[in-house]
């Protein structure tokens, strides 16, 4: 809230505002005393006495002076303390924004001078609630009422994590989604418009049409996916982002490389709305419900433990020995107590998803001393911006009730550059969290990368290591993990726990146990339907995985029948082949396509789909056109060229050869059974089929 929207103070306050800081000074001070220092008369005093006394701010103080005049003297109340406190924040406030509007209209510039709120953290620990932006059940379901007027924005599962830690406090101060003015502010100086830290931009992207559609001041429902209202937003701003500029200062440079730059200018709307949220209702989770918790539910857990100091472990990996051990240390570093705080949100694409990192995380919570050990989830996006992202983390832990907040090695790091270089130093998150610890209110406890020191049988921060030279350090990293998680290969236990590793292995079976498609893609008459049926069999005949044919005739008469052959039909004809392919790849079968799917840019929608489950082989049958005519098996080459099919691939419709496909097969003069093999040892080679 900017200081200036505060409400004026009225002359009753300032008054009230006088007495309670001229007793609070001079507490057991005689009425003639005060009244001197207020420069008002003893029964003007009187009045003003009594009607703090009446609202609880002061009281007759227990004084044992024998002296008779002070025996009427006065003391503040806790009431009347923080009544003074309050009334202080509110004049400091309006001398502040006078003193910035001046400034302003002087210089035409921000003074930058901000409200210190050391009040506020002198009176709020970390285990006091934290303001919520949600409305009582009762008003809550009158908002739902009413809003069925309401224009409705649906929101992205991102908006909705977003949303969720904007409600509940997570996000604290953050009233609703930024403001153009905060938005700018924070973008470039990692602030709010008023001076408050805040380094990550929050912002509720839409579509242009649907911003055109409305209203400045206009109040827009915010719904989850299934339509469910989870809150009101009242529309204060809308602009058009400078997409380019925004990654360049928050992410360091635009480059699609970065998962989240790629989100912005591929995923994200085109405008940008802001302005308060009120909230109406949780989104609703139905995995892990006991273990997500609202900055409030686990402020009440500490508090009800008696925990004073608690360090956070932020992670969106599965739990190995290496994180145990340096919890272990952090906990023991500052004396706190551990909260193991998984994002369970949004993470870097590729990670292992949060249903099975729940279960490696449940797998070793015994491994924890259970009095001074708890874990959390929560449903953060992440947005793998490096040292932005780790003072990000920082304040939202604290509004978590955190003291201490763990930063290791690379803390959300987006991996490497589209140059193959990383996008940040290894400890620039730490170097910026150092920066701003103080402001951020929280302590960090850093780490050097932990290795493992054969000699000793144990993990260590590899600076503090003295004999490097004499003892053998070993580590396995993330890529060489998912390399023998995919070949089935030994994962030994001084990395990680059995448990974990059984867990892991569950949802990454090795690669030749997993799904995978075989897409075949050539002209009309080139053999691809011929040898996707060889390929079938072959496998059918090794066994292990079940196998599914969508072959282009098959799929336009069950799937496509209604659909022509215009580029939008076929684009839409491949795109449902790669959807079934996926899901099939996704469980565990393999999918063999064979549509032509002339278009490079839907083949490469359609890999994309199918790799984020499994394996995608393209293979292009590569007979020339001449002998697809020549051969022109259903008499439909013959029929194009006298005009009667129309939009006919390769006669009279284009056909974009692929570039970089995993195998091309000539079928001129090698046999079909011959074609096949090729493509089984293509498998083979990439481990998609393993010896029996
Ligand atoms: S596409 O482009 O991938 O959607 O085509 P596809 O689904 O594989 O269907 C191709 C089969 O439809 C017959 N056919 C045509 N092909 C190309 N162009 C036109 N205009 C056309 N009209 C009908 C043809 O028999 C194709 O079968 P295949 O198995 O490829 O020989």
């Amino acid at each position: 809230m900017s200081v200036s929207s505060r409400h004026p103070i009225t002359d009753e306050e300032e008054a009230l505002f006088r007495l309670l800081r001229q007793i609070d000074m001079a507490s057991g001070a005689t009425q003639r005393v005060i009244a001197e220092a207020l420069n008002v008369s003893l029964g003007r005093l009187n009045a003003q006495l009594k009607d703090a006394t009446a609202q609880g701010f002061i009281k007759v103080g227990n004084s044992n002076s024998s002296d008779k005049r002070q025996r009427y003297s006065y003391e503040l109340t806790l009431k009347g303390a923080s009544e003074k406190a309050r009334l202080t924040d509110t004049f400091l406030a309006r001398r502040l924004a006078e003193y910035n509007a001046l400034h302003a209209e002087l210089t035409g510039t921000s003074s930058r001078l901000v409200p210190a709120n050391h009040r506020m953290q002198v009176m709020q620990n970390n285990l006091a609630p934290i303001p919520e932006l949600y409305v009582s059940y009762d008003s809550a379901q009158k908002m739902k009422a009413e809003a069925a007027d309401l224009t409705s924005h649906d929101l992205t599962p991102r908006q909705v994590c977003d949303l969720e830690l904007l409600m509940n406090g997570g996000f604290n101060p953050l009233k609703g989604f930024l403001s153009e003015d905060d938005y700018n502010s924070v973008v470039d100086n990692m602030r709010l418009a008023d001076g408050t830290l805040w380094p990550m931009p929050i912002t509720l992207d839409v579509s242009e049409e649907f911003a055109a559609s409305l209203e400045i001041g206009q109040d827009i429902a915010l719904r989850d996916q299934e339509g469910v209202i989870l809150g009101t937003m009242t529309v204060t701003d809308r602009w058009t982002p400078n997409k380019a500029h925004e990654a360049e200062k928050v992410f360091g440079a635009d480059d699609d490389a970065h998962p989240a730059v790629n989100y912005l200018h591929n995923t994200a709307g085109k405008v940008y709305l802001g302005g308060p949220v009120t909230g109406i209702q949780q989104p609703v989770h139905y995995d892990f419900r006991g273990r997500r918790d609202t900055p409030n539910e686990l402020r009440a857990y500490f508090r009800k433990l008696g925990w004073r100091k608690v360090v956070a472990f932020q992670t969106r990996n599965p739990l190995h020995r290496a994180h145990q051990e340096l919890t272990f240390r952090a906990a023991k570093e500052s004396q706190a107590n551990l909260l193991i705080h998984p994002i369970v949100g949004m993470t870097k694409p590729g990670d292992v998803d949060h249903f099975t990192r729940v279960r490696c995380y449940e797998a070793v919570l015994d491994k924890y001393p259970q009095s001074t050990t708890t874990m959390s989830l929560l449903n953060l996006a992440m947005r793998m911006a490096g040292p932005r992202e780790a003072v990000w983390h920082g304040l939202i832990r604290k509004n978590h009730g955190c003291t201490h907040f763990i930063v290791g090695r690379d803390h959300a790091g987006p991996g490497k550059n589209s140059a193959g270089e990383d996008f940040y130093g290894p400890y620039d998150a730490q170097d910026l969290f150092r920066e701003h610890e103080e402001e951020i209110g929280i302590e960090m406890v850093d780490f050097k990368h932990m290795v493992y020191v054969q000699e000793r049988a144990q993990y260590e921060p590899m600076d503090e290591i003295e004999d490097k030279d004499d003892v053998t350090i070993l580590n396995i990293s993330g890529t060489e993990l998912r390399r023998r998680l995919a070949e089935g290969l030994e994962i030994p236990e001084w990395f990680s726990f059995p448990e974990v590793v059984k867990e892991l292995r569950k949802t990454r079976p090795p690669r030749s146990q997993q799904g995978f498609t075989v897409f075949f893609t050539g002209f009309s008459g080139s053999g691809k339907s011929t040898i996707a049926n060889a390929l079938m069999v072959k496998l059918m005949e090794m066994g292990g995985r079940p196998v599914t044919l969508l072959d282009g005739d098959i799929v336009r008469k069950n799937l496509s029948s209604e659909l022509g052959f215009s580029k939008e039909h076929r684009d839409l004809n491949i795109r449902r082949i790669g959807y079934v392919a996926s899901e099939i790849t996704k469980n565990g079968g393999i999918a063999i396509c064979a549509p032509i799917a002339p278009y490079a840019t839907t083949r490469r929608a359609v890999r994309e789909d199918v790799e984020e489950f499994g394996a995608f082989i393209e293979v292009h049958v590569a007979t020339s056109i001449e002998e697809c005519e020549r051969r022109d098996r259903k008499g439909l080459y013959k029929l194009a060229r006298e005009g009667k099919i129309k939009e006919f691939t390769g006669i009279s419709d284009p056909y974009d050869v692929p570039e970089n496909p995993e195998l091309r097969v000539e079928t001129e003069n090698v046999e079909v059974d011959n074609c096949a093999h090729q493509v089984i040892l293509k498998l083979e080679s990439l481990g998609l089929i393993a010896a029996q």
